[in-house]
């Protein structure tokens, strides 16, 4: 039987109660493939037991995976041990690097049912494309005469004409296969430098993309626009830091933050990609059972698209799709994780029943 070699690295607070669900959702999808699930214990409370963020042992074992799923790494920020970036720089974007996940892929589509913060939110359904291996998050920094009233901190963006021309081109063959509109997000009135390298790279590529209508918007102008008319929204491409920024809003307005699914991609295949909800631990709901798996649900559908796996996506997607439907008024609309996961996972059985 066809094996699919699934990393799962559930991390930390509600990491493990909604990837917990997701892995249900995936089992109960797929057909005729063998999930093989290898678990790795990693993330603060992992770091804090035994010392290890992540090895190059570690990291060349789950290299070895056709795709990770992650729920979500990182303690209390008021921790002092975990200071530093300590487990997103040295777990979390060591990953994204190391794998090279360029496309950090966070589709949103707001279900009719479900309630946004919107008074009047219209169609939601875009996706932005954030650049995942550059950008402010290199970690190309440094601080001077630290702790001195005369400290000079810098962190540098990095930009590189090859790393924003893949990940454009990708955008743009996404804008391609869906309604055809893509908005690059920057800031290239102040971020001259690498604004104009993003905004003549999108030039040049809309070239070969006659039929893909470009337009430009500053980033703090889209957040407005996010909030009054994110219809206007269809393909949005951005850096890594605009971009983590923009996902939260377009999560909030599309559903909530328990609903908002990502993928970082290795789109040539030399490593795993890996999915993961956009959004992280939440110490402030950990333990109690309340946290939304609908992103980690929805994140192991994209896992499974991108993973050669398209039938069993689709049947994740439909179920949470009714499920949506059913949900009116609020998120999970007062139901446990589990009895969220419970539903889907009913609707993903009952669907290959009938097939
Ligand atoms: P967060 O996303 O964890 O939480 C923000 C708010 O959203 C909280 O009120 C939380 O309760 C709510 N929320 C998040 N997920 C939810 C869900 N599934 N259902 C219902 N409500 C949900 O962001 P934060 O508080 O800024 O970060 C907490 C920790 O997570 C930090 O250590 C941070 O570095 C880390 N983090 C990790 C990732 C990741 O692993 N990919 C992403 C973002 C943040
Ligand atoms: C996300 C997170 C990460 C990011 C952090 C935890 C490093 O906020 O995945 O959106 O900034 O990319
Ligand atoms: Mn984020």
């Amino acid at each position: 039987m066809q094996q699919l070699r699934l990393a799962v690295i559930a991390g930390d607070g509600i990491g493990p109660e909604v990837t917990l669900e997701a892995r249900r959702a995936m089992r109960a999808a797929l057909d005729g493939v063998e999930l093989v699930e290898t678990e790795f214990e990693l993330g603060a409370a992992h770091y804090l037991a035994t010392g290890e963020v992540l090895d190059d042992a570690t990291l060349e074992r789950l290299a070895q995976h056709d795709a990770i799923l992650l729920g979500a790494v990182g303690g209390d920020p008021a921790d002092a041990r975990l200071a530093g970036g300590i487990i997103e720089r040295g777990l979390l974007l060591r990953l994204r690097f190391a794998f090279d996940h360029h496309v950090n892929l966070r589709p949103t589509r707001l279900h009719s049912n479900v309630e946004s913060p919107l008074r009047d939110p219209g169609a939601i359904d875009f996706v932005v494309v954030r650049e995942g291996t550059e950008g402010p998050y290199v970690g190309n920094g440094g601080s001077l005469r630290t702790g001195t009233p005369h400290e000079v901190a810098n962190e540098t963006s990095v930009n590189t004409a090859f790393g924003v021309e893949r990940v454009v081109r990708f955008a743009f063959e996404l804008a391609e296969r869906r309604d055809r509109r893509l908005t690059l997000v920057h800031k290239k009135n102040v971020l001259v430098h690498a604004g104009g390298l993003w905004q003549r790279i999108v030039d040049a590529v809309a070239t070969e993309h006659p039929d893909v209508a470009v337009d430009y918007l500053h980033v703090d102008a889209a957040t407005i626009f996010l909030v009054e008319r994110p219809s206007r929204f269809d393909v949005i491409v951005t850096d890594n830091l605009f971009g983590d920024i923009l996902t939260d809003l377009a999560g909030a307005v599309g559903g909530g933050i328990g609903t908002a699914a990502s993928g970082n991609l290795n789109p040539s295949g030399e490593f795993p990609s890996m999915f993961e909800p956009v959004h992280g631990s939440a110490p402030d709901i950990a333990g109690r059972g309340i946290a939304d798996p609908t992103a980690a649900i929805l994140s192991a559908a994209l896992l499974l698209e991108h993973s050669g796996h398209p039938d069993a996506g689709r049947r994740i997607r439909d179920a949470v799709d009714a499920d949506l439907d059913a949900r009116v008024g609020g998120a999970a609309t007062g139901r446990s994780t589990s009895e969220v996961g419970d539903a889907i996972v009913d609707r993903i059985s009952t669907s290959k029943e009938q097939a």
